[in-house]
Parts: C-alpha cells; sequence; structure tokens
C-alpha cells in the first residue's frame, strides 16, 4: 500500500515537474506532450535555450547573416551557473562538428557538456552553428526547397559563415578579439578561413583544435569510408530526383534513431554499437543516457556536396578545395587540380587536442596538420589511449580528460577587465 502511494506521489511529482519545465518555457505544444508518453527523454526534445534554462543557464539566442545570405542562429550562455567571480575577456566562440548543432555540447549533461563546462569558467561562451544544420536552414532570398541554398561544402563555411559569426560576436561585445575552440569540421573550417580571408585570423588570440579536421587521408572508419563514397556515387542520382541536403534533422534516418535511441537497452546495445562503428570503441565513456538524448539533434543536416567533399578528402593526401573535376575546376580555379588550403596562413597560436583512438581524424593526420601550422604552441595528446572522436561532444570524462588543457590556453589568452 505504502509502495503504491509512494508509486503515486512519484508520477505526480515528475508530472508536476515536467509541466513546470514545459510551462516554464512556454512550450507546451501537443506533439512533445505525445513523445514524452512515448518514452523519449525530455532532454531529446529541448533546443538549446531551452535545455541550457532547464539546467539553470540562462542563454540568449542571435541572429548570424552571412556576406552570401545565409541565416544562422548561434547561442551565448552569458555566464555560467557555476561561474563565481567576474567573466573573462575576450569571448570565446565554441565550434561544432560535421551533422551537428550546437545541442552536442549539451547532451551530455551540466557535469560533461562543454558548453555548461566553459561557461562555468567564466567565460562569456558563445555557440555557433553552420549553414544546413537545423539552426542554419534560413537565407534572405533562397528557399531551402532550392538547390542554390545546398551548393555549398566546408569551403562556404569557412568563407563566409565563420567570418561573419566572428565580426558578429565581436560587435556585439565590443571585442578586438576571441578565443576559438573548433571541433572536428569546426577546426578544419577554421583553416579555411585563415587560408581564404586575410585578416581573419588576427581575430582570433588562440585556437584550441578538438580532434580539428584537415586532411583525411588516414580516416579509419570503414562505415564512414562506405557512407560518403555513396554519396559521392549517387550525388547525380540525388541531384536529378532533387535531394540536396544529407541526413537532415526531423529526416528518415533521425527520426528512426531518434525513436529505437530512446529505449535504454536498445541505446546501451544496438545505438551504442553504432557509434562504435562510426568512430571507435570506448566503454565507460559516453552515457547511455546521453545517447538517448543525443539522437534527438543528431544529425543534424548538412548538404550532399559537403559530404561529397568528405569523400573526397578521404581519397587524398592533401587538404584541398571541392574537386569539380578536370573540366569544372578549369572553370572555377583555372587549373585542372583543386587549390590546396594554404595552412601556413594560420598564423593564430593553434593548440591541437587528439585522442590515439580517434578512427575519423586519426594520429597520423592530426600530425601532417600540426608540421604544415606555423604556430603551434601545443599538440596535446589525450592520456587516455582510448580517447576517440565523439567523446570530445558525449564522453562523461570531459573535465577530466580534454577541460584541464582547453582552460589552460582559454586562461593564458584572456584577462578580467
Ligand atoms: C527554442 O525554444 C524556445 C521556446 O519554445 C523558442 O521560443 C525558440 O524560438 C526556440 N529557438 C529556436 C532557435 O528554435
Ligand atoms: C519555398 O518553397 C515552398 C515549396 O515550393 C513554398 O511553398 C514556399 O512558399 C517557398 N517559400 C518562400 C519564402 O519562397
Ligand atoms: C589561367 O592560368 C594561366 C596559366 O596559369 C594564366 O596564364 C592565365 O592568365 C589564367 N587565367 C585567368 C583568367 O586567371
Ligand atoms: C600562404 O600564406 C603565407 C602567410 O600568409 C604566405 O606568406 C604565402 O605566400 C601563402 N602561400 C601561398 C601559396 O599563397
Amino acid at each position: 500500500m505504502l509502495f503504491k502511494t509512494n508509486i503515486f506521489v512519484l508520477c505526480f511529482l515528475i508530472n508536476e515537474y515536467l509541466h513546470h519545465v514545459l510551462s516554464q518555457n512556454d512550450v507546451i505544444n501537443e506533439e512533445r506532450k505525445i513523445k514524452l508518453a512515448q518514452g523519449y527523454p525530455l532532454d531529446s526534445l529541448l533546443n538549446f535555450t531551452e535545455l541550457t534554462a532547464e539546467y539553470g543557464y540562462r542563454s540568449e539566442e542571435h541572429t548570424v547573416i552571412t556576406e552570401d545570405g545565409y541565416i544562422l542562429t548561434i547561442f551565448r550562455i552569458v555566464k555560467g551557473k557555476r561561474c563565481l567571480g567576474p567573466i573573462r575577456r575576450p569571448p570565446v566562440l565554441l565550434m561544432h562538428g560535421l551533422l551537428l548543432s550546437s545541442d552536442c555540447w549539451l547532451d551530455s549533461g551540466p557535469d560533461s557538456g562543454l558548453a555548461y563546462l566553459i561557461s562555468d569558467a567564466c567565460y562569456d561562451l558563445w555557440v555557433g552553428n553552420v549553414r544546413g544544420n537545423y539552426y542554419g536552414k534560413r537565407h534572405v532570398s533562397l528557399n531551402v526547397t532550392d538547390i542554390d541554398f545546398w551548393q555549398f561544402s566546408v569551403n562556404e563555411i569557412g568563407k563566409y559563415d565563420m567570418p561573419a559569426t566572428i565580426d558578429y560576436i565581436l560587435k556585439h561585445t565590443s571585442s578586438k578579439k576571441l578565443n576559438y575552440v573548433g571541433y572536428s569540421q569546426g577546426g578544419g573550417t577554421f583553416f579555411i578561413m585563415c587560408s581564404e580571408r586575410e585578416g581573419y585570423c588576427d581575430k582570433i588570440g588562440v585556437f584550441i583544435g578538438l580532434e580539428p579536421d584537415s586532411r583525411n587521408t588516414n580516416t579509419k572508419s570503414i562505415f564512414c569510408r562506405i557512407a560518403a563514397e555513396l554519396y559521392q556515387d549517387f550525388q547525380p542520382l540525388l541531384t536529378e530526383i532533387g535531394l540536396y541536403e544529407a541526413v537532415p534533422w526531423g529526416g528518415v534516418v533521425q527520426q528512426i534513431a531518434a525513436f529505437l535511441c530512446k529505449d535504454y537497452v536498445i541505446a546501451d546495445t544496438f545505438c551504442r554499437g553504432v557509434m562504435y562503428i562510426i568512430d571507435s570503441p570506448h566503454p565507460n565513456s559516453v552515457e547511455t543516457e546521453t545517447i538517448r538524448v543525443l539522437v534527438g539533434h543528431f544529425p543534424a543536416g548538412t548538404s550532399v556536396k559537403n559530404i561529397v567533399w568528405y569523400s573526397q578528402s578521404l581519397n587524398v593526401d592533401v587538404f584541398q578545395n571541392y574537386d569539380y573535376g578536370t573540366a569544372g575546376n578549369m572553370e572555377m580555379y583555372n587549373s585542372t587540380k583543386p587549390p590546396a588550403y594554404n595552412l601556413s596562413a594560420t598564423t593564430t597560436p593553434v593548440v591541437v587536442i587528439n585522442g590515439r583512438n580517434d578512427f575519423l581524424t586519426p594520429p597520423p593526420d592530426e600530425e601532417w596538420l600540426t608540421s604544415h601550422l606555423p604556430n603551434v604552441i601545443e599538440h596535446y595528446i589525450v592520456e587516455d589511449p582510448l580517447w576517440n572522436h565523439v567523446d570530445v561532444a558525449y564522453s562523461k570524462l570531459t573535465s577530466k580528460n580534454i577541460l584541464p588543457k582547453i582552460l589552460q590556453y582559454l586562461y593564458e589568452y584572456s584577462d578580467v577587465i
């Protein structure tokens, strides 16, 4: 009897709590209620501002418009909940990787998500988004159903999204510089910006690359090689039938993943297994609850053309622009081959942090990268021998394995004003 009463009280409290959280954010919508009833974890259904609010962090939503008309929603956590001192300057920009969004930095919760942890260390934290994900699907004149909207790869992200985001933050905070933390593609697009946009590198105090992307010659993930190859092979057909967008949020892959992985047992077995196949196994690193939540925000979508760039990059030993084929390259670049990005142009002080068990941007390519950058102040190899690519966003061990190094350099390159 007592047990039954307790269960009843517990259900009542959970219900009240959910009601409170939802009404507080003014998001009582029927679809969410239905999904909650079906067992989707609440966090997987929330967006950036809602998620941070749930854990007591106040965030702001900002709109960046790029030179070529893309409208990007980015976020800012003005002050972390556990930051007790003054805010350090300059601001910090945290950039997500391929097929991710700003929300990846929240999925593992306030004790592991880097957006929480960096803002808790008293930095004015800005969290970016790139064209093509669910926070970057608007344009001043193009419609997302237009093919022209999807004619981009990392090249345009580096050339337009990054400069626009940086300029916006500097203007909004009246800062001369900011510090940039870039994960995977969010690192590669930084190098592209430095190569293609003179002067932009000078706006960055320190660049901290978390498994940053450049050339992908040694990518070990068979799954990613096959998937990228398929996109490349089927690109003409996909274009023909009007599919320019790859694995969109709300699309079949994301919906099925979210549906299956909401179940704790399936998340811990099947979904975990898929993560191990995409990257590499690392037991006791990503919590099952994080897997249940992250599929609400992954895959976040990009263009087919961007995936094809990755596919090309797996088969060359340089870091270069999109390959349009001999004739196309002549037209685009006045050269039969795509031009390589100029890594010597990254004059910013650079810190690279990478793991030995990363199958996507593995150690040989990270070494190649640092050997081509002129101003590497530290190339730090994570001590944990199983540290891999997805761990950066989702591991429960971030505060032990990579946070101290990140904070060491953010501290060195910042001040209290
Ligand atoms: C996030 O959710 C809040 C609350 O429902 C809503 O007001 C806001 O527009 C959403 N932001 C984005 C970028 O979708
Ligand atoms: C975008 O295209 C869709 C489908 O063709 C159409 O219904 C919608 O009105 C268009 N939106 C704009 C802003 O042009
Ligand atoms: C194309 O490249 C050739 C040889 O490198 C050069 O002579 C020519 O001026 C270039 N044309 C344009 C339009 O840049
Ligand atoms: C690459 O950038 C460096 C530094 O800005 C510059 O000195 C060099 O000429 C560039 N190389 C090429 C091939 O453009």
